[in-house]
């Protein structure tokens, strides 16, 4: 359906959880954030007849997220159900990869149709430092499964963050060369964990294009503007909330798993769903959809006006 503005808003982010198996010092806390108690956390249930609501309103592709969507309970039969939902034709998954050799194979014979994957550092010391706890080993595996899984077109999510891995811009574009991949580099945004990090972490993606001036664009992707390196299989992409925010042409909504609609990432406005069925349900969300905000100020006020981290809307 249309909101108010007439953007066509067919695109549902399901956070599934908002635990992790990583702690990413700009997304989470060190010592972890109050997790929600079990009985806030919308059931398996519960979420298969919101994106069967959101169906009939005209969603058509659905993103699990977390938090770590693999380490929800139940994330087969949520992914089984919306993938035999009528009317999703899309259903893709962004996960940090850990645990997508145990997953990979049951995720792609149960519908997922694309993975994205995200990974900030190619340096094993680096990816230890910055996850607090992660293995690099261990993404690489999950990487592999994927593609032995039979994945194709797998995105690799990679947030630039100033004087952190700025000096990898060329490594992790290089990932791409051999391998249909896109590697997308993403403005820091200041919200949650890193909004009173100093200036120089958050750098713009002109960066990327300083770094790598030999890059050919070549189309935009929804929110990313894609380029190539020459000769290349894959794509290296642009994400710039900051820098050139894409309010204008945003599709998607937000469901948090708590169960509260989100029509922008970065408003403070939700809308609870929990609770609700049949009619009474489909009939919030259409209103929630239709008042969707027209933009966002990150740029201006340089702090994002939602309460929430990171882990807990899912990107
Ligand atoms: P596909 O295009 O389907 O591959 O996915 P996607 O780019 O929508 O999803 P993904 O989870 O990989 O998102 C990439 C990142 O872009 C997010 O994690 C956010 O950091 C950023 N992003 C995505 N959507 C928005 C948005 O609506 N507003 C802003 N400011 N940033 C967003
Ligand atoms: N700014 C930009 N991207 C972020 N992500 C998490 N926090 C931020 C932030 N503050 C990214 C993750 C992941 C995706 C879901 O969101 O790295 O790729
Ligand atoms: Fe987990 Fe993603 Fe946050 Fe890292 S950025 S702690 S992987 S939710």
């Amino acid at each position: 359906m249309k909101d108010q503005y007439g953007r066509t808003i067919d695109y549902l982010r399901v956070s599934v959880t908002d635990r992790c198996n990583l702690r990413c010092t700009y997304c989470m806390p060190e010592n972890g954030i109050e997790l929600y108690e079990h009985s806030r956390i919308l059931s398996v249930e519960e979420i298969d007849s919101i994106i069967r609501a959101g169906a009939r309103l005209g969603i058509k592709k659905v993103r699990i997220t977390g938090g770590e969507p693999l380490v929800r309970k139940g994330i087969l039969d949520i992914v089984r159900n919306a993938a035999q939902t009528p009317g999703i034709e899309s259903l893709c998954m962004t996960t940090n990869g850990i645990l997508l050799p145990e997953y990979a194979d049951r995720l792609r014979e149960l519908g997922v149709e694309r993975l994205n994957i995200s990974l900030d550092t190619l340096d094993p010391e680096r990816y230890a430092s910055l996850t607090r706890v992660g293995s690099l080993d261990d993404v690489m595996k999950g990487l592999r499964a994927a593609e032995e899984a039979g994945f194709t077109g797998t995105k690799i999510n990679t947030v630039l963050l100033g004087g952190i891995n700025d000096s990898e811009i060329g490594s992790l574009a290089s990932l791409t060369k051999d391998r249909d991949l896109s590697v997308r580099f993403i403005e820091l945004m200041p919200m949650g964990e890193c909004v009173g990090w100093p200036e120089e972490s958050f750098i713009e993606n002109s960066a990327v294009l300083r770094a790598l001036p030999e890059l050919e664009p070549v189309s935009i992707d929804g929110v990313s503007r894609l380029y190539r390196l020459p000769g290349a299989a894959g794509t290296v992409g642009l994400i710039s909330p900051m820098s050139s925010h894409f309010c204008p042409s945003c599709n998607r909504i937000r469901l948090t798993s708590d169960g509260r609609l989100k029509p922008c990432l970065h408003s403070d406005t939700e809308i609870p769903l929990k609770g609700l069925e049949g009619q009474a349900l489909e009939d919030t969300m259409r209103r929630a959809i239709f008042e969707k905000p027209a933009r966002h100020h990150l740029n201006e006020t340089h702090q994002s006006e939602t309460h929430r981290n990171m882990n807990a809307i899912g990107g």
